[in-house]
C-alpha cells in the first residue's frame, strides 16, 4: 500500500472501502497486525501505553524513532505512520522538516502525523511539498491536554464545532493525505468528513468517517480504564495475569521446568 492508494479510497466524497488503522509500537505487534490493516500508527500514545508516563507530552523524538523503526521492521503491507511528538514540530515548518526527515530516514516509515488544525497548515504544506506525507489530527488533540483542560469530547459548542471543521479543511487544502478526528461529537465528525477530499480516520468520532483507528492495547483489553469510545475485542489483561499466575504456581511447586523443558546429557 502507498499514500496514493490510501488517498484513492475516497472518490467524489465516498469511501466504499473504509481505511483500517491500529497503533503498533513493536516489531512483533506490527507483524501480527500488518495483514489486517491499511495503516499502522506508531503513536505517541506509547508514552502512556509502553512507558507508563502520565501523558504524551514527555515523549521524545528518539523514543518515536526507536519504536517507529521496530514497527517498520515488522510491516510488509501496511503504510507505517509515526507521530511527531510534542515540541518537535510546532515552532516552524523548518523545525518540523528537520524532525520529520530524521523520522523518515531513521525508521524507514512512509509518513508522519502531527496535531493541530489551521495553525499547522503552513507546516503541512511545507512538508508535503518536500516529500513528506502528513497525516493531520484534529478535535481532541492529546498534546494540547493542558490548554484543552482534559480529554473530553470536542465540538459541543457552535464555536468549537466550526473550528474543528475549518481546521480539517485547512489541513486538507494544505495537502494532508489523511486526518485523524478524535473525540468529536458525531455530527461534526460527519460534517468534517464531508468537507474534506482526503480520508478522515475516526477515533471516538463516527462510523461515517472514512476509516477508524484504536490504540491496539485498548482494543485488546490491556487496561482496566479506557475511554468510552474504545471497544474491547479481547481481554488480554486477564490472559496475561492468568498465565503469570499459573507460571508462578508451577515454579513454586517445582512443576516447571518439566522433562520437556530440561536438557539431559547424551
Ligand atoms: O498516539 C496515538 O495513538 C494516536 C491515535 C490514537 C490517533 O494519535
Ligand atoms: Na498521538
Amino acid at each position: 500500500l502507498s499514500i496514493p492508494t490510501i488517498r484513492q479510497r475516497k472518490q467524489d466524497g465516498v469511501t466504499a472501502d473504509p481505511v483500517v488503522m491500529l497503533t503498533a509500537y513493536t516489531a512483533r505487534q506490527a507483524q501480527l497486525l500488518d495483514a489486517h490493516c491499511d495503516l499502522l500508527l506508531c503513536g505517541d500514545s506509547l508514552g502512556q501505553v509502553i512507558y507508563g508516563l502520565p501523558s504524551s507530552l514527555q515523549v521524545t523524538l528518539d523514543m518515536m524513532i526507536a519504536h517507529g523503526a521496530a514497527v517498520v521492521r515488522g510491516s510488509y503491507h501496511a503504510v507505517v505512520v509515526v507521530d511527531l511528538p510534542f515540541g518537535t514540530y510546532e515552532r516552524s515548518p523548518e523545525q518540523a522538516l528537520t524532525s520529520a526527515a530524521r523520522v523518515l530516514a531513521e525508521t524507514g516509515c512512509t509518513a508522519v502525523k502531527l496535531e493541530g488544525g489551521a495553525v499547522m497548515a503552513e507546516t503541512v504544506a511545507f512538508l508535503t511539498q518536500r516529500g513528506v506525507p502528513v497525516m493531520g489530527h484534529v478535535g481532541l488533540t492529546p498534546q494540547a491536554v493542558n490548554t484543552l483542560g482534559g480529554y473530553n469530547a470536542r465540538g459541543r459548542s457552535e464555536a468549537e464545532a466550526k473550528k474543528i471543521v475549518s481546521d480539517a479543511v485547512a489541513l486538507d487544502q494544505a495537502g494532508a493525505f489523511a486526518i485523524v478526528i478524535e473525540g468529536v461529537v458525531e455530527p461534526i465528525a460527519i460534517e468534517a468528513t464531508k468537507a474534506v477530499s482526503c480520508v478522515t480516520i475516526g477515533i471516538g468520532a463516527s462510523n461515517q468517517c472514512d476509516g477508524q483507528v484504536l490504540v491496539t492495547e485498548d482494543m485488546l483489553g490491556m487496561f482496566e480504564r479506557v475511554p468510552r469510545f474504545v471497544k474491547r475485542y479481547e481481554d488480554i489483561a486477564e490472559t496475561i495475569s492468568g498465565a503469570a499466575q499459573r507460571y508462578a504456581t508451577e515454579v513454586r511447586t517445582r512443576a516447571f521446568p518439566g522433562v520437556e523443558q530440561t536438557y539431559q546429557p547424551k
